[in-house]
């Protein structure tokens, strides 16, 4: 009855930004993504029949605060299973949680391999993507490693809005570089921040017509490892998905000023020829994603805008790594 897991964070070159449906969880459009190697989070689930509710303790805190969306994922385990046991959830990351650096997308990726392994339930990696996504839409995609593209999908059920895995880490093997703008977490989640600008953003409805055809050519730039194609789509998609964020009522401006000074510091060594762009999430952190021979240049130059508290690289990594019979 218990299991630990492993979930990496990805970061998507291709937003996901809005929801078709909020309960469900299917998002309003498809998103590509990588996932990076040295940003998890590692989770022990033990189901206990004793127990009379779950617990989540998160870095080695208590927080029964974010346990409503741990408890409903875990039943939609207990479902599968036909079991009612309750279950104390250990996680830990090994980055700022809620700053903008995916936590929810490794947490609930790792929450639902160690959950389902704890239930001893057999899920495909295409099951534990969907019930991942039921957490949160960006964990889909941590159920897989290297490039990774989630399917909006167009069933009411959300049976089609699953991530799957469309080139290795191997076969490409971008580095990131993240640029700490700010730690703590972030005022308006991402949820919150979607859900606002979907009822209220005028530059929404264009944001998602405008996006297959990010999609397309994001794909096709994978597929042919063209860096500077992937960098136009990607930085592109970035500053859509925040306009739309921007012209919300109220705004959303996840930005630090520090957060800019990073974005001209990434434009500018692009425009001397160095293989680099940048994106950036609902939070102040700039990625910067670049070639291998780039990797201690941009660390540099990122970690010298003043502002930078700290700089952290990390190559692409792998999916979920469950192990079970674990402490
Ligand atoms: C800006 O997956 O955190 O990082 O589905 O509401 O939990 P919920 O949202 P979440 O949103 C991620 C948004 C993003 C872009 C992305 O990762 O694609």
């Amino acid at each position: 009855m218990e299991a630990k897991a492993r979930a990496r964070a990805n970061i998507a070159l291709v937003k996901y930004w809005g929801k078709a449906d909020s309960r469900l969880k299917i998002p309003a459009v498809g998103s590509i993504s990588i996932t990076l190697d040295k940003l998890w989070t590692e989770t022990t689930v033990r189901f206990d029949s004793g127990l009379d509710t779950d617990t989540l303790e998160l870095d080695g805190v208590p927080r029964p605060d974010r346990l409503t969306r741990v408890s409903a994922t875990l039943d939609l385990l207990r479902e599968l299973a036909g079991t009612s046991a309750r279950a104390r959830v250990v996680s830990r990351n090994n980055f700022p949680t809620g700053a903008g650096l995916a936590s929810s997308a490794s947490g609930f990726a790792a929450l639902v391999g160690a959950g389902a392994a704890a239930l001893g339930l057999t899920l495909s990696p295409t099951e534990l993507s969907r019930l991942a996504r039921r957490g949160s839409g960006s964990a889909a995609r941590s159920i897989f490693g290297g490039f990774v593209e989630m399917h909006a999908g167009k069933a009411p059920d959300g049976s089609d809005s699953f991530a799957e895995p469309i080139l290795a880490a191997s076969e490409w093997p971008l580095e990131v570089v993240v640029a700490i703008a700010a730690r703590g977490e972030k005022d308006v989640g991402s949820g919150e921040g979607m859900a606002r600008s979907e009822t209220s953003s005028p530059y929404y409805p264009a944001w998602v017509a405008s996006h297959p055809d990010d999609l397309a050519a994001a794909r096709k730039a994978i597929a042919a490892r063209d860096f500077d194609a992937l960098a136009d789509v990607a930085e592109r998609s970035c500053l859509k998905m925040h306009a739309a964020a921007m012209a919300a009522s109220p705004p959303l401006l996840y930005w630090k000023g520090v957060t800019v000074e990073a974005l001209h510091a990434v434009r500018a060594l692009r425009r001397e020829g160095v293989p680099v762009f940048f994106t950036i999430d609902a939070g102040p952190q700039l990625k910067a994603v670049c070639l291998p021979e780039a990797r201690e240049r941009v660390a540099a130059e990122l970690g010298a805008v003043p502002g930078v508290l700290d700089v952290l690289t990390t190559g692409l990594g792998p999916g979920l790594e469950v192990e079970t019979g674990g402490r």
